[in-house]
């Protein structure tokens, strides 16, 4: 199967402001969606997300590399490749101010060639999905923000696009909006089959969301799984060890030249170890330190490492590379 949007050595650099200096926003991006698919694009602050999306819907271009949606080049057929694609950007709202809620869907549609007749409907159901139908006469600039952001999302799935864009979708909303936010779209790219990649420095909302998750930083691709996979992979390593009593000095200098990344905590009787393995094996290199003393072991759990901490590690560039072996 052909991927819908096909990514490939994709590079950007910026000039820094006032400067000669070039700063690479993007760093040889390749990868695939298919049809269907919803992925994330998860990355700390200034990973380059933004540039990366920015470039699909044809917004910037790449200094190298290429994109293509549908099969259609974004550089040499531009227009026609966006016929394909919506995007809702961080901090543009895409939106008429002075439009009603329901004027702005009109209008938008209308510019998609869909005619008012035949789009009202649709319209009907997105402003029953986004919860807006109460605000379906109010001017957009009167709107909150979670309004106007819900109302973003609601234009682009109005389009009939194959692909949408959403560049940070919950950012800025309070918490409850954020969640009203992800259980929208959650429930809506499964009724409305679309292809969606989503954008967002929270993992939180990547894992809700999404069923697949390419993490960047520094402008490269640190790795490109399911969701699931990534969680299984780090699960079965991290163990919290009870321990019915106290480490020598002995114990721990040796655990910490062993396991450096591990955290050691005790009271006057017991102690707790939280451990990463890198290989199952190294469970004995534990066991080796905790006979030296007969520290009595009275239970060893796997964590359950929650995505957040996985995408630290990996941010953190601990375990990358098995990451990638994996995948
Ligand atoms: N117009 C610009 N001019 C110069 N540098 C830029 C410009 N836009 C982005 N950058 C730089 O490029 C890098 C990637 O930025 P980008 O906005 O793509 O990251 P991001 O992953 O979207 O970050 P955030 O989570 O903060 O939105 C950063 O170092 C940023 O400072
Ligand atoms: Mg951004």
């Amino acid at each position: 199967m052909e991927p819908i949007v096909k990514v490939r050595n994709v590079e950007k650099a910026y000039r820094k402001r006032k400067s000669k200096e070039m700063i690479q926003a993007v760093n040889s991006i390749s990868f695939d969606v298919y049809k269907g698919e919803i992925v994330g694009l998860l990355g700390p602050n200034g990973a380059g997300k933004t540039t990366t999306i920015k470039m699909i819907c044809g917004l910037l271009k790449p200094d190298s590399g290429s994109i293509s949606i549908n099969s259609i080049d974004t550089d040499s057929h531009r227009l026609k490749a966006l016929t394909h694609i919506s995007a809702v950007l961080e901090g543009n709202r895409n939106l008429y101010w002075r439009l009603s809620v329901r004027e702005n869907m009109e209008y938008f549609a209308g510019n998609r060639g869909i005619s008012r007749k035949e789009v009202a409907p649709l319209i009907n159901d997105l402003l029953d999905k986004f919860h807006l139908k109460s605000k379906e006469h109010e001017l957009v600039n009167r709107l909150s923000r979670g309004m106007q952001q819900k109302l973003a999302i609601a234009v682009a799935m109005l389009a009939e696009s194959d692909v949408i864009l959403l560049d940070e979708p919950t950012l800025g909303l309070d918490v409850e909006t954020g969640y009203e936010v992800r259980t929208i779209l959650k429930n809506i790219v499964k009724e409305y089959n679309r292809t969606i990649i989503i954008s967002s420095h929270d993992m939180d909302v990547i894992q809700d969301i999404c069923e697949r998750t390419i993490i960047i930083n520094h402008g490269s691709i640190v790795t490109d799984d399911r969701v699931e996979n990534l969680l299984k992979l780090f699960e079965v390593r991290s163990y919290t060890v009870s321990l019915g009593g106290l480490l020598s000095s002995m114990q721990q200098q040796l655990l910490t030249q062993k396991f450096p990344n591990h955290t050691y905590v005790s009271d006057s009787y017991q102690s707790t170890l939280e451990i990463d393995l890198l290989k199952s094996e190294e469970i004995y290199d534990l066991f080796d330190i905790l006979k030296l003393q007969a520290t009595p072991v009275e239970s060893i759990d796997r964590q359950t490492v929650n995505f957040e901490q996985i995408f630290m590690k990996i941010v953190k560039g601990e375990k990358t590379h098995e990451v990638a072996q994996s995948s």
